[in-house]
């Protein structure tokens, strides 16, 4: 198997970095959710050059919803990334970590009041999705006596090759105001009192394998800026939003690597832009590329049962990492404690939840497993633990954080507590 660099086999056990996983298993249990945090320096930096190789004025605003950990954001903070927030949640884990204000971006289509209200109080830019938010969204400003800054979604209507449930930029997704509409929208915000439109957003879908698109996408969107200058909007930034895919098939994906991707939006932008006479900031939202292939996890083998295919029955099911399940997802396995021995039979990996399609990953070649094994989880890193549930009463599992020799717990292990703690007894119960 092609594993990246931080991945590697020495004396038959997997190591990230400068660990062994069999080692890290024992010493904190398992499952287990394990990252590199170097790893995800590494990506923010090839991300991150490739599109300033273009043009300077870029700003890498990681997608927080990929993985919220306290720990992930910090590291990100480090590195000068800004956030796409997608919640009051991620707004507040984004400013604990460091993250100025002015580098978030409030997305999402079903703002609630108290989520305009936040971002008005902490001075966040607001992606605004509907002539209603609008109209909510300058209220709460006057009511605080303040002006926000904000861009559109603009819906461009552009298919692409992904998964049905993660492409967002089709005529039929929930997001965004379709571009046609997009120049009456900014006539209204030019309008209304307290708003700044300054921006334009976009995202079109995730785990996306093909650069054209995002090319087709700043198209759409140069022509919205164009419009846009024509009445009279200032904008101070272009985003793009996020989506670049990873080969999570590593033998056989062919995925784009960042300079691919800056190949094919930097041209249409600069172009773009050079022939409208502006200079906006590119705004970009990566989410998976930066923290997927950070991660793995790892499970335990609690029983081996040959039926009409054979399974290695794990300690790890959806209620740790759903994507297999949700949506038919691709995930390498490595047996992490043999893991230069021979593949010599296909197992199924199943998971403990008590549904059928609590399997991890499908018909793999494997060397024997037998209880007590331990397999790894690929790229697990990006909506693996964020995603997780207490689905079947199960605490969700520790997550471990590396830096190079050091290994620090970045999230304790749920009790049976942390299950029980937010209960209540109705009274009647009593
Ligand atoms: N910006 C916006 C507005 C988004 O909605 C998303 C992802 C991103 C950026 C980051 O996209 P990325 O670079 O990570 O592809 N749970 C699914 C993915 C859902 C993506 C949701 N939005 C999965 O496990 O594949």
């Amino acid at each position: 198997m092609i594993l990246p660099p931080h991945l590697t086999v020495r004396g038959g056990h997997l190591h990230i970095g400068e660990h062994d996983t069999v080692d890290l298993a024992e010493r904190f249990g398992t499952p287990l959710y394990v990252t590199d945090e170097v790893r995800i320096r590494e990506n923010f930096r090839r991300l991150s050059g490739a599109l300033t190789a273009h043009y300077p004025k870029v700003r890498v605003l990681y997608a927080a919803k990929a993985n919220g950990n306290l720990a992930i954001f910090r590291t990100l903070a480090s590195m000068g990334a800004g956030a796409d927030i997608f919640s009051s949640g991620e707004l507040t884990l984004a400013l604990a970590a460091g993250m100025r204000p002015a580098s978030l971006l409030f997305n999402g289509s079903s703002k609630s009041p108290s989520d305009l209200a936040l971002a008005v109080e902490k001075g966040v830019r607001v992606s605004v999705d509907s002539l209603d938010e609008l109209r909510q969204l300058n209220a709460a400003a006057g009511e605080a006596g303040k002006t926000v800054d904000i861009a559109f979604r603009v819906n461009p209507a552009i298919d692409v090759p992904t998964h049905p449930k993660i492409a967002t930029g089709l005529a039929t997704s929930k997001f965004g105001i379709p571009a046609g509409e997009i120049l009456d929208a900014y006539r209204h915000a030019l309008a209304a009192e307290h708003i700044n439109p300054v921006g334009i957003h976009c995202h079109i879908g995730s785990q996306i394998l093909d650069v054209e698109p995002f090319a087709r996408e700043v198209e759409v969107l140069i022509g919205v800026a164009c419009d846009l200058i024509e009445i009279g909007v200032d904008l101070s930034f272009i985003d793009i939003g996020g989506g670049l895919g990873i080969p999570y098939r590593r033998e056989t994906d062919r995925a784009p690597a960042p300079e691919d991707y800056a190949g094919a939006v930097m041209p249409a932008f600069l172009n773009g832009i050079h022939d409208l006479g502006i200079e906006p900031e590119l705004w970009v939202e990566p989410g998976r590329w930066l923290v997927a292939d950070s991660t793995v996890l790892l499970a335990r083998v609690n029983s081996v049962k040959t039926a009409h295919t054979t399974f290695a029955n794990v300690d790890a099911g959806f209620n740790l990492l759903v994507r297999p399940t949700m949506y038919d997802s691709y995930h390498e396995v490595v047996a992490a404690n043999k893991a230069d021995a021979p593949a010599v039979r296909e197992y199924s990996i199943a998971g403990p939840i008590c549904e059928t399609g609590d399997i991890l990953a499908k018909d793999r070649m494997l060397p024997d497993l037998s209880a007590g094994d331990i397999i790894a989880v690929l790229d697990a890193g990006a909506y693996g633990f964020a995603m997780s549930s207490q689905y079947n009463s199960r605490p969700r599992c520790p997550e471990v954080i590396l830096s190079g020799e050091k290994a620090a717990l970045m999230r304790r292990a749920e009790t049976i507590d942390d299950l029980t703690a937010p209960m209540a007894v109705p009274p009647w119960q009593a």
